[in-house]
């Protein structure tokens, strides 16, 4: 079944939202050679509770953090380590979810620490743009397959491949809801989006092949088969009648940059 939420129902989302757009910010200013990813997920963990948030990750199917961590060719789920150290030009994905007054709020952002390479530089680009292309589909009458073939045509025009085995999904009052939302498919196919509907969209973008593997040590980490690096970008958005009204905001972000 999905909720559909009232006005008042996604204004308290946006309020969650907030909070996690200054959350991203907050941990993404400590990202620097040398930092362990452990480290980043304390940070981040405390300004959430010190904010009147909850880290919804944290034990969610035994995940142990407050954030997944993924470092180069980890493309999600990473797990915050006091092994694993932030080196210059490493490209960071922070994803993250929380619940403040009941309402909860999924984004992701890739960071990069210091400065990157070009190629690196352009899935960055070229991931954020897919996830803006399919954000701009969110209106209602539209269905999820338009979104999911927005996202995939952008990313593989240029060059890159899209991950098939997770998706985005709908949130709001908890961290998974229906519908399922591929970042690939086909237009006017999938679940028709209605007003007041509240999805993730979150492209999780390769820049070699698809192909990716989850590790057996801690059935989390799911990193690219071919070693190549990948990113993730991710919104919580609503549906409205004439389009998308995004929740979560990478604004924090970006003004610190
Ligand atoms: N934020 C994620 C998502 O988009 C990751 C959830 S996995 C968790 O669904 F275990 F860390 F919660
Ligand atoms: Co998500």
């Amino acid at each position: 079944m999905i909720l559909l939420k009232t006005q008042e129902e996604i204004e308290l989302i946006r309020d969650s939202a907030r909070l996690l757009g200054k959350t991203l910010a907050e941990v993404g200013r400590h990202i620097c050679p040398g930092v362990t990813t452990a480290f980043l997920d304390k940070i981040g963990e405390q300004y959430i509770r010190d904010n009147g948030g909850i880290p919804l990750c944290k034990g969610y199917e035994g995940f142990p953090a407050a954030f997944c961590i993924s470092v180069n060719n980890v493309v999600v789920h990473g797990i915050p380590s006091d092994d694993v150290f932030i080196k210059e030009g490493d490209n960071v994905s922070l994803d993250c979810v929380i619940e403040l007054n009941g309402y909860v709020a999924d984004s992701a952002y890739t960071f990069t620490c210091g400065e990157a390479t070009p190629e690196m530089q352009r899935l960055l680009k070229v991931t954020k743009e897919a996830l803006y292309i399919g954000l701009d589909k969110c209106k209602a009458g539209n269905r999820v397959g338009d979104i999911g073939h927005a996202v995939q045509q952008h990313c593989e025009k240029n060059g890159y491949s899209i991950v098939r085995e997770l998706c985005g999904h709908g949130v709001g009052l908890k961290m998974h809801e229906s519908p399922n939302v591929p970042n690939y498919g086909v237009p006017g196919t999938g679940a028709l989006l209605k007003e007041g509907m509240v999805i993730a969209v979150e492209p999780m973008v390769c820049m070699g092949s698809k192909n990716v593997v989850f590790s057996r040590e801690d059935g989390w980490t799911c990193r690219t088969k071919d070693g190549k690096p990948a990113a993730h970008f991710e919104h919580t958005v609503a549906i409205g009648a004439n389009g998308p009204d995004i929740l979560t905001t990478f604004d924090f972000i970006e003004e610190q940059k």
